[in-house]
């Protein structure tokens, strides 16, 4: 049992393989998934997914990037997508100033208004942060999350690790844990408490090792775990098991064993 929290498999790279790629994590004992959106188009995908497929949830949200692009139209679309059924969560939302697609005024009232939105709705959020670990913190603590979080491919310390979990939120890790250099990553993955650890792919970006590279997919979650286990010096189906309830509490999923 296996539950991968982010993926993005509208992407159109799944275009022509996708029902294969579903068959591989189907095959890989991975129980359930988060289809997670990062625009309107992306958002009402994954909303398409999860109608279609019983084992793939939806979220929906605006990321960053893609911040400046929402006219107020936009975020009332948002919000209608996200009263659709197998709407788990609202996001990805929050801070990217690696890249800084959208200006950080931008991207801090987009996150601020989706971080209300998700308690208007109940919803818990899935937060992108990438080099914005302080206003990302600040911008939580002054709209603390009433149905909690993730912090998801978490690259912070331990600092921005405790400020979060402090706050209830969850961590998520993804394929950079397993790099051979993601050594304070490591660190932190062992020290952050079982039960708010989730593992996630984001694929098809951050392929895991040994296959960095190639394309990432869902099934290859299972990577994460195996790095996961190996850190924190547990089996890896009790690992698997353990973030897969971790992942049904948080974003409110009965979980269906399959054989
Ligand atoms: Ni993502």
């Amino acid at each position: 049992m296996i539950f991968e929290t982010h993926c993005h498999l509208d992407d159109t790279r799944f275009a022509a393989d996708r029902q294969e790629v579903l068959a591989r994590l189907r095959q890989q004992g991975i129980t359930a998934l988060v289809n997670v959106g990062y625009d309107l188009e992306s958002s009402a995908r994954s909303v398409e997914l999860a109608q279609e497929h019983a084992e793939i949830y939806a979220a929906v949200g605006v990321h960053p990037h893609d911040a400046s692009g929402i006219s107020e139209e936009g975020w009332k679309q948002l919000e209608h997508l996200a009263a659709s059924p197998k709407v788990v969560a609202l996001g990805e939302m929050g801070l990217d100033y690696y890249r800084d697609l959208s200006p950080r005024p931008i991207q801090q009232q987009a996150f601020s208004f989706q971080l209300e939105l998700a308690n208007k709705l109940n919803l818990p959020v899935i937060i992108h942060n990438r080099d914005a670990h302080q206003d990302t913190i600040r911008l939580l603590q002054t709209k603390v999350p009433d149905r909690g979080g993730v912090l998801h491919c978490f690259s912070g310390s331990w600092e921005t690790a405790k400020q979060a979990l402090d706050m209830g939120l969850y961590i998520s890790f993804a394929g950079p844990l397993t790099y051979r250099n993601a050594v304070n990553l490591q660190q932190v993955a062992a020290r952050v408490p079982l039960d708010r650890l989730l593992v996630e792919t984001d694929s098809p970006y951050l392929t895991p090792e040994p296959l960095r590279g190639r394309r990432n997919e869902p099934a290859y979650v299972r990577y994460v775990v195996e790095k996961l286990a190996e850190i924190r010096s547990m089996g890896v189906e009790e690992l698997a098991v353990r973030t897969a309830e971790n992942g049904a509490r948080l974003f409110g999923v009965q979980l269906i064993e399959t054989t």
